[in-house]
């Protein structure tokens, strides 16, 4: 018979046609194709009941899957790593330059000397949190613009990774007080969920430009509005947010010193296309009881 699979929502084209080969699409299930925006829990798993065999995420995040429930009931767990490394790093290097709203507000009255001035990256100091594909790969992308030195923080030390940028470890205290970038690329996990709180900004410098494209949990976003107004830093570009959609009423959205964008670092065709076959493929093997091409271990 061919196996029952659930998709979340639309997908690329060319992943769905991958499944639509050989499975059929509804509830009740052996599988489940999911986006970063479904939660994955105990009760979840139960609804959809024993013959689940695997779970695969089209993100690399899996924050909104619990692995531990997935293990006790020997679903195996997929994402998508490495493939969107390249569009999640660019997207982050341009976030660097936070947009301002003074356009569209009207605030733009003349060419003023000292308006709207940032750091530059330049002879500038850059701090990584999260050295991992992604944070590894905009350095990559960064260094060639004059970036003085590379400082990154991690849960151990990196020394193979950090070599070719010539990035030195540092405590996260050390990294946030010496950067003039702070950008963060590491995963929500229980050790960095509101990492970034009110004691974390005061440590940073007061024109330091905080760059985050990895989750909004990460964030204590109240804690970086109050930052951003007082002017603890400089300016924020942010790809993601809690909650997600942001409401449009947020106090983030009346900042002239902070960008948010829809969390499409990802979003390039190219990228999501090789995500939808990714994931598909993933489901695909756990579904044959093979070895998942990405798996996460739990
Ligand atoms: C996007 O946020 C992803 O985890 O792939
Ligand atoms: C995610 O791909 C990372 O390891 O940075």
């Amino acid at each position: 018979a061919r196996p029952r699979v659930f998709i979340s929502r639309r997908i690329p084209e060319e992943g769905r046609a991958l499944l639509a080969a050989t499975c059929d699409s509804v509830a009740g299930v052996d599988g489940i194709l999911c986006l970063l925006t479904d939660t994955i829990n105990g009760e979840l798993l139960d609804a959809a009941g024993p013959n689940l065999k695997v779970v695969s995420t089209l993100s690399v995040g899996y924050d909104h899957i619990d692995v531990k429930e997935c293990a006790r009931r020997n679903v195996k767990v997929g994402y998508t790593p490495g493939i969107l490394t390249a569009a999640v790093a660019e997207l982050t290097s341009v976030l660097l330059s936070p947009g301002i709203r003074a356009v569209e507000n009207g605030e733009w009255g003349t060419w003023k000397p000292m308006w709207l001035c940032g750091p530059g990256l330049d002879g500038a100091t850059v701090g990584i949190v999260g050295f991992g594909r992604i944070g590894v790969t905009v350095g990559r992308y960064l260094k060639p613009f004059g970036v003085a030195s590379f400082l990154y923080h991690d849960s151990f030390q990196k020394p193979v990774e950090a070599s070719e940028l010539g990035a030195e470890y540092a405590s996260f205290d050390e990294l946030l007080a010496k950067s003039d970038f702070v950008v963060a690329c590491c995963a929500l996990t229980d050790e960095t969920r509101n990492l970034f709180n009110a004691s974390a900004f005061k440590k940073m410098k007061n024109n330091a430009v905080f760059v985050n494209t990895s989750r909004g949990g990460i964030v204590n976003q109240n804690d970086l509005i109050t930052a951003l107004q007082s002017g603890q830093i400089g300016a924020a570009g942010l790809d993601v947010t809690t909650p997600e959609p942001l409401p449009t009423d947020s106090p983030l959205l009346k900042l002239d010193n902070c960008i948010v964008l829809p969390h499409i670092a990802s979003a390039t065709h190219k990228t999501r296309a090789a995500m939808a076959v990714l994931a598909a493929n993933n489901l695909l093997a756990g579904l044959r009881g093979d070895r998942l091409p990405q798996e996460v271990e739990s």
